[in-house]
């Protein structure tokens, strides 16, 4: 990190200014044997930013790291605006909004995720249930929307009128690339006051996808990683690249082996750019959180965003790339 330097927008929560500042401003927050911990979150682009400060809201309340980072993507999930997550997320070839997201409790492995589900505005909270309520830990399809149902999930139309326009837009000229600076995955970690840790992972997935293809959110160890003895991690980008290396995982494991967050995340960046040099629009980025409050967070293209927050303070920091 300290090799490094970052233009972050500062937010002390109720003010806001703008700053360039070096990422050493994230400072560590190093745990005292007996003490609790300052709770603390990443998540991945601008609207990460909403997200934690929802996510900060649980913590601060003494809520579980668990109940932090769902309830904090459920925003981004719930908002129209957003055409990569949830409802209003753009829709796959055919017009219908599928939808991926996992979940991880740091505290015991636990994890559960659901893939292609279609129809509910919030499947980070199904995938919470099938964590919770089955044996099991994916759920996909049409099985998940049974799923969903059976729970007490209400169904609803995911399409928006912006959403609806702009596949049908695409149909008409299916030349058009969804581009980097539509976003994508909202990714997240949290550490609660007990030192508990969490993961989720959200998205509608790459817009106009074939039917039935699932990327990288709704798989544990790709996009999301989580073991309190250690940290998580959470990806972003093109899915099949982050499944090739096995991202978030790897990433979680190098910072057990006690690489820094921040050289985990680069380390697999470059593995995937090491094997697909020739490939520049496959992008991936990672956020990184690693027990103690030591972040990480890059990308292999420019344009990446990565949220951080805590008790006191929100910053969105303009993230480094490797290429
Ligand atoms: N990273 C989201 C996806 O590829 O589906």
């Amino acid at each position: 990190m300290k090799r490094r330097k970052f233009l972050a927008t500062g937010s002390v929560w109720g003010a806001t200014s703008v700053i360039a500042k070096g990422a050493e401003d994230l400072k560590p927050k190093k745990l005292v044997p007996g003490a609790t911990t300052s709770p603390m979150v990443i998540s991945t682009w601008d609207f990460g930013v909403r997200a934690n400060k929802k996510a900060i809201e649980v913590l601060a309340t003494g809520g579980t790291a668990l109940d932090a980072v769902q309830q904090g993507v459920m925003v981004v999930e719930s908002d129209p605006t957003v055409t990569s997550v949830g409802y209003g997320g753009l829709p796959n070839a055919a017009g219908v909004v599928e939808l991926d997201a996992s979940i991880m409790d740091g505290s015991d492995l636990e994890c559960g995720a659901v893939a292609g589900l279609s129809g509910f505005e919030n499947p980070i909270s199904v995938a919470r249930k099938v964590m919770e309520e089955t044996p099991h830990v994916l759920i996909v399809g049409s099985g998940a929307r049974q799923f969903a149902l059976s729970k007490g999930f209400q169904e609803r139309d995911l399409l928006t009128e912006q959403s609806r326009k702009a596949w049908q837009a695409w149909r008409a000229n299916q030349k058009e690339k969804r581009q980097i600076d539509d976003h994508d995955t909202i990714g997240m970690v949290a550490v609660d006051q007990r030192g508990q840790m969490a993961a989720a992972c959200t998205t509608s997935g790459l817009a106009w996808k074939i039917p039935g293809r699932v990327g990288d959110s709704p798989l544990v160890g790709h996009g999301l990683y989580c073991d309190s003895d250690v940290g998580g991690a959470a990806a972003t980008g093109i899915g099949e690249e982050i499944v090739k290396v096995c991202g978030s995982y790897q990433v979680v494991e190098y910072m057990r082996q006690g690489v820094h967050p921040q050289d985990a995340v680069k380390r697999v960046l470059q593995r995937v750019l090491d094997r697909q040099p020739d490939k520049p629009d496959r992008w991936v980025g990672f956020v990184a959180l690693r027990r103690d409050g030591e972040v990480g967070y890059a990308s292999t293209n420019t344009g990446f965003q990565v949220a951080v927050a805590d008790l006191a303070s929100s910053r969105l920091i303009v993230a480094a790339s490797l290429r």
